[in-house]
Formats: structure tokens, C-alpha cells, sequence
């Protein structure tokens, strides 16, 4: 079979339409067009989904009782915060910006984490000025710095130290974080030294283990080989006379975005929670993607239809600034018409207005098309907001949630006008030496 041939008989009824909480998906940018006349493309959340899903992760956990905390960078949306926070989540930041975003969304400082290995003086504050739960600390420079920081503010801060360990992950290299040429973390033996030596910062407690491998893992392997580095550190530890008390094994759950699996999180629950009773630990997480992605759908209108030669190329109203996954990854994610037209799928070339040859979304089975239509790009909800830009000086699209039948603009549109804020000429003070 060609490969055209192939991905025509992938027929996109193949593919379940979503009804996100309850909304039929054309209704959706008509909606949307009372508020903003002009929108061609917008982001869509299913809060129950997403809700369903939290529940799911909580109950599979649920013998370890641990800490779960959201990872903000995924999608800090504040109407979907709201639930997190509601469902007993704590929120893990990556910056000082989420910090904020967290706190103005009601977190208390308690049940929130900091991560980062580029830790600044302001953030050092911040974590200590509101005592936030734990901050992971990435290098042992760091402690130095928190130190500095809890002490100034007269208050401990509780800091685990990441450790890299070595574990390769499969899939996208430019989502593992645990291998030996990963720049995140210190040495197993480095870790071993500072627990030993911690009361030399005596305004941390510095009583915690961070691993986080990877993201997008759909198999247990690496996630159970970071568990048991953890477990032989952590009695290392205890043996070196440095008794540790929580254990963070991060995230990285993966999803399925189509033809694999996704990660099987009952089974490793069920093995972690096996393999760790009777130990002294507390046990944490950050799970973001696997939380979030399935409940997000891109909806965009088809702007044109081109065949150029044998090609068919579908340009959308969203591009690579909008869903950068696809353009830097590789990422495939499924797409699918919403009011389907009748005639059979072909091979379509799916692409974004950006001037850019990266900007495409995959060649997909769709039916025939024409500008005006719609179409979905599925399981976005983690990493795609998030991660658009203003680039071709494009705005960034509204955000808009669905729950029980009835849908809310959580975000506006970022309108031409708003990309000109700050665009200001300062004379700037040079400093002779
Ligand atoms: N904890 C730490 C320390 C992290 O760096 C991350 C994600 C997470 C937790 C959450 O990982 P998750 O459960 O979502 O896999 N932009 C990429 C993903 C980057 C992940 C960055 N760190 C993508 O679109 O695939």
C-alpha cells in the first residue's frame, strides 16, 4: 500500500468526536463570536473531564496518600486551577510567575512546590517570604541561596534535592530529564554528602529526595528504576545518619495521542504502593500531561484548501505559535472534522498560517474540505496554551471551558492591539566603572 493510500484507509470516523462536558464542538467558535466577533480558532476544556481524570490519579494513589502536585506548566488556566485546588491538589510551580498565578488562584503557600534549576534571588525570597511547602533545589550551590533566603525571613524552608540518575527514557529527547547528559539535578553522591552534612544549613530542612526522568513515559521501567534509586539513596542516607522523610518521584506520565497507550497508572500505582509499604516515607508527585491533556481540544477553522500536484494542504487559523508540539517535537496529534462532509478521506497536509516550513500539525485521512470548515486537533490541554507565542505577531487564542452543557470564555483573545503594551522607547542609566 503508499503511504497515501495507508494513512486514507486510517478513515476518520475511526476517530470518537468529543463532546466536551456536554457541548457539541461546532457550537463552540459561534459562541465564542458573541464575545469576539472575529475568532476563527480558540482553546476548549473539558472541566469534568479533567475532573474525572484527577479523581482517577487521586484513587489509584490513594493507599500511599500522597502529595499531588499539579504541574502549572502544563496549563495554568485559572478556571481550571479552581478545580485543582477544590480537588485537594497542591500546585507545583516552575517560576516565580507561577508561583504568583497559584497564589492569586487561592493556593495557600503550604501547598505549593518550587522547581527550576535556575534558581534566582527573587524566587529564593518568595519561596521563603511565604513558606511555601518544599523547594526542589537543583544544584548544591542553591542551598547556599535558600539559606540566605529562609534566614532572612526567619522561617525554615523544606528543600529536596533533585537527583540525576542516569536513566534514560524512551521517546522525544527533548522531554527526558534523567539522563547522565541531562542538565538537571546533582550526583547521588553529591546528594549523599549535603544530607550528611545539612546541618550546615540550619534554616533548611533538607529532608527530601526529587526524581523526575522524563515526560510523555508510556512504560513503568524508567519510573520504577528512578523509585528504586530513590529508596537505595534514601536508606543510604538513613545509614549515613540522615534520615530522610519525603520522597518526590515527579511526573511524566504519558497520554495517548493516538494508535499507543497511554501510561498504565493503576498498574504502577498498585507497584509502587507494593513495593514501598512499611517504609518511613511521604510520598509526592507532579503529574501535569497525563491530568490534563486528553481534556484540551484545538478548534480552528480551515482558512483554505490548496492542492498543489497531488498534495492537499489544509491551512488552519491556528499554527505553530498557538501548538508548538507538533513543530518541535514531532509531536502527532489526532485531527478530525467537526460537521464531517460527505465523501470519502484522502491524505490532507494540516498546517498553520505561520511563516514558518515547521508550522504543520501532520498529514492526516480527512474528508473533503473547504475554507470555513472546522476542525479539531485533540488531546491538547497540557503543553499547548501554554506554550504559544505572539510570533508573526499573532495573538494568543481564547481559552474557553466547558462544563455541564455550558461553556465560558476563560481567557480573551489577545487582540492586535494588546501585542503593542509595552512598546516604549526608556533611556537607560550606564553606569561608568
Ligand atoms: N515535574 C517536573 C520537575 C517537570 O519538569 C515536569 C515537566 C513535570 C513535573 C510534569 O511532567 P508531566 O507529568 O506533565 O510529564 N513541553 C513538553 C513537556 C515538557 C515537560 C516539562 N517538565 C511537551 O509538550 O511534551
Amino acid at each position: 500500500m503508499t503511504r497515501a493510500r495507508a494513512i486514507a484507509a486510517r478513515a476518520p470516523r475511526a476517530v470518537p468526536l468529543p463532546r466536551p462536558g456536554g457541548v457539541p464542538l461546532a457550537a463552540v467558535l459561534p459562541a465564542l463570536r458573541a464575545s469576539e466577533p472575529f475568532a476563527r480558532a480558540c482553546w476548549l476544556y473539558d472541566l469534568q473531564a479533567f475532573e474525572s481524570r484527577a479523581r482517577r490519579f487521586l484513587a489509584a494513589f490513594a493507599e500511599l496518600d500522597p502529595i499531588v502536585a499539579y504541574a502549572l506548566k502544563a496549563n495554568a488556566l485559572p478556571a481550571l486551577l479552581d478545580r485543582v485546588r477544590a480537588l485537594g491538589l497542591s500546585a507545583e510551580a516552575g517560576s516565580i510567575g507561577e508561583l504568583e498565578i497559584a497564589r492569586a488562584a487561592g493556593f495557600p503557600p503550604a501547598a505549593l512546590s518550587l522547581n527550576g534549576n535556575g534558581r534566582t534571588r527573587e524566587e529564593a525570597d518568595w519561596a521563603a517570604r511565604h513558606r511555601v511547602g518544599l523547594v526542589n533545589a537543583d544544584h548544591l550551590d542553591e542551598l547556599e541561596l535558600l539559606e540566605r533566603a529562609a534566614a532572612g525571613a526567619s522561617t525554615r524552608l523544606r528543600v529536596a534535592l533533585r537527583i540525576n540518575p542516569a536513566i534514560r527514557t524512551p521517546g522525544h529527547r527533548y522531554v527526558a530529564t534523567g539522563g547522565r547528559d541531562a542538565k538537571f539535578g546533582v550526583a547521588p553522591r553529591e546528594a549523599l554528602e549535603a544530607w550528611a552534612a545539612r546541618a550546615r544549613w540550619p534554616h533548611l530542612t533538607l529532608d527530601a529526595i526529587h526524581v523526575h526522568v522524563g515526560s510523555q513515559l508510556v512504560e513503568i521501567a524508567p519510573l520504577e528504576a528512578a523509585l528504586e534509586i530513590a529508596l537505595e539513596l534514601a536508606a543510604e542516607s538513613a545509614r549515613r545518619g540522615a534520615r530522610l522523610a519525603l520522597v518526590n518521584l515527579g511526573g511524566g506520565f504519558g497520554v495517548n495521542y493516538g494508535g499507543g497507550a497511554e501510561f498504565p497508572i493503576e498498574r504502577w500505582s498498585a507497584r509502587v504502593a507494593k513495593r514501598v509499604r512499611g517504609t518511613p516515607y511521604r510520598w509526592m508527585f507532579e503529574p501535569g500531561r497525563w491530568l490534563i491533556a486528553p481534556a484540551g481540544v484545538l478548534i480552528a477553522e480551515v482558512l483554505a484548501v490548496k492542492t498543489r500536484g497531488a498534495r492537499r494542504f489544509v491551512v488552519l487559523a491556528a499554527g505553530m505559535n498557538d501548538l508548538l508540539r507538533p513543530a518541535l517535537y514531532g509531536a502527532r496529534h489526532r485531527i478530525v472534522p467537526i460537521a464531517p462532509r460527505a465523501g470519502r478521506g484522502s491524505p490532507a497536509i494540516v498546517v498553520g498560517p505561520v511563516c514558518e516550513s515547521a508550522d504543520v500539525f501532520g498529514t492526516v485521512s480527512l474528508p473533503p474540505l473547504e475554507a470555513g470548515d472546522v476542525l479539531a486537533v485533540l488531546d491538547v490541554g497540557a503543553y499547548g496554551a501554554a506554550m504559544s507565542s505572539n510570533y508573526n505577531g499573532r495573538g494568543r487564542l481564547a481559552e474557553v471551558v466547558a462544563v455541564a452543557g455550558r461553556l465560558k470564555r476563560a481567557r480573551a483573545a489577545e487582540r492586535p492591539e494588546d501585542l503593542l503594551r509595552g512598546r516604549r522607547s526608556d533611556e537607560l542609566p550606564l553606569r561608568s566603572e
